[in-house]
């Protein structure tokens, strides 16, 4: 800000905190007992204006904002160039400092027992109450945008909390997962395979792998639908359609671990346009890699509770 800027500001500020100040005091009555009762006069459709002083607790009030506006520009920015005189806040206030105060304080506090728990294997800390309500705290901030706050994912994003993982579930994957975030690539398939192939391989994934049932009305070559099967998406989801948890390729015997649905539209639109499914990075966001392990921790906790339920969590 220009030196005349500065100027401008911090004078029209005073200033009218210097009018307002002669204002108050200008137009304040003094208590005077037993004239109270005097009228200023004048009548409008038979209401009269008593003359009567502002009340002393009012009028305190009107002061107590002019002290407290006095205070606040000595400490806090405000009057123009000057940055305030807050103690602890070298140069003046804002609020960048403040909020990296408010992280350091936490570094300091929280530092030595997140790397506390990077000591032990996350096998070990997802046992820990504590570590798990940290690392729960964690993933409500960074992950539960995407996954859900109860872990259980949604359209395109997976579930956390069953037994079947498209990029492994050991901690070593889930830690690498969330450092280094994945990308899951399934490129489109119809030109390969034409358009009944794709109706018969998505009948042959529904039927044979995942042990649903077609529709009603439907038919389908699901021998063929089998020769496209061991021709062409072997090679990403196994010969038995288990999955390549290395390239993320899921698998389709489970169909209620399926992110982009398990219907039998649903199968055909996947096979026949492909799917990119993108789960960022989450080492800068999460901030360090002592939290990292922590979250790994709590997600590979997410699924040691129940894993005989996962059946329940159909989520067609
Ligand atoms: C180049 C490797 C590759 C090939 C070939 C491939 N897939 Fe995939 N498939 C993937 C990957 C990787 C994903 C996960 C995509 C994602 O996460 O977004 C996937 C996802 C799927 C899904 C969705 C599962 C879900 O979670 O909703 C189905 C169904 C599927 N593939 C069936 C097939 C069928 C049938 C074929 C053969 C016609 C095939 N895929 C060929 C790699 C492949
Ligand atoms: C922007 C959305 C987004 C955010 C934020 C996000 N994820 Fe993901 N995550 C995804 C998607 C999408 C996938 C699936 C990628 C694929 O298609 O293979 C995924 C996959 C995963 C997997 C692998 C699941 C499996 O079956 O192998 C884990 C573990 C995971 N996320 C944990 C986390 C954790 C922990 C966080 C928070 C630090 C997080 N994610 C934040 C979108 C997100």
């Amino acid at each position: 800000m220009s030196t005349f800027w500065s100027w401008y500001i911090s004078i029209l500020t005073i200033g009218s905190l210097i009018a307002l100040l002669w204002l108050l005091f200008a137009t304040r009555k003094g208590q005077q007992p037993g004239q109270t009762n005097q009228t200023l006069g004048h009548a409008f459709d038979g209401i009269e204006e008593f003359d009567n002083p502002l009340p002393r607790w009012w009028f305190m009030l009107f002061l107590g904002t002019l002290i407290f506006a006095a205070g606040y520009l000595l400490l806090y920015p405000g009057l123009g160039n000057f940055a305030g005189t807050l103690p602890g806040y070298e140069g003046g206030w804002t609020q960048v400092k403040q909020w990296q105060r408010e992280m350091d304080k936490a570094d300091q506090q929280f530092g030595p027992i997140y790397a506390s728990y990077a000591a032990l294997p996350v096998e070990e800390v997802a046992k820990d109450e504590r570590a798990l309500k940290m690392g729960g705290r964690l993933f409500a901030s960074n992950c539960s945008v995407c996954h859900g706050s109860d872990a259980k994912g949604a359209y395109g994003f997976p579930n956390l909390t069953d037994s079947e993982w498209r990029w492994g579930g050991d901690a070593a994957s889930i830690k690498q997962t969330i450092t280094a975030g994945r990308t899951g690539m399934m490129p489109p398939q119809a030109a390969m395979i034409g358009e009944e192939g794709v109706h018969n391989v998505a009948a042959y994934v529904l039927t044979e792998l995942a042990g649903r049932k077609l529709p009603e009305g439907e038919t389908a070559d699901i021998a063929a639908g089998q020769k496209i099967f061991a021709s062409t998406c072997f090679a990403c989801h196994g010969v038995d359609g288990t999955g390549t948890p290395s390239m993320g390729a899921p698998n389709l015997t489970k169909p209620s671990a399926f992110i982009y649905g398990s219907s039998f539209a649903q199968l055909q639109q996947t096979i026949r346009y492909g799917r990119s499914g993108h789960m960022p990075a989450q080492l800068q966001y999460v901030g360090s890699e002592d939290k990292v392990h922590l979250l790994t921790a709590y997600v590979y906790s997410l699924s040691q509770k129940q894993p005989v339920e996962e059946e329940k969590l159909a989520r067609e």
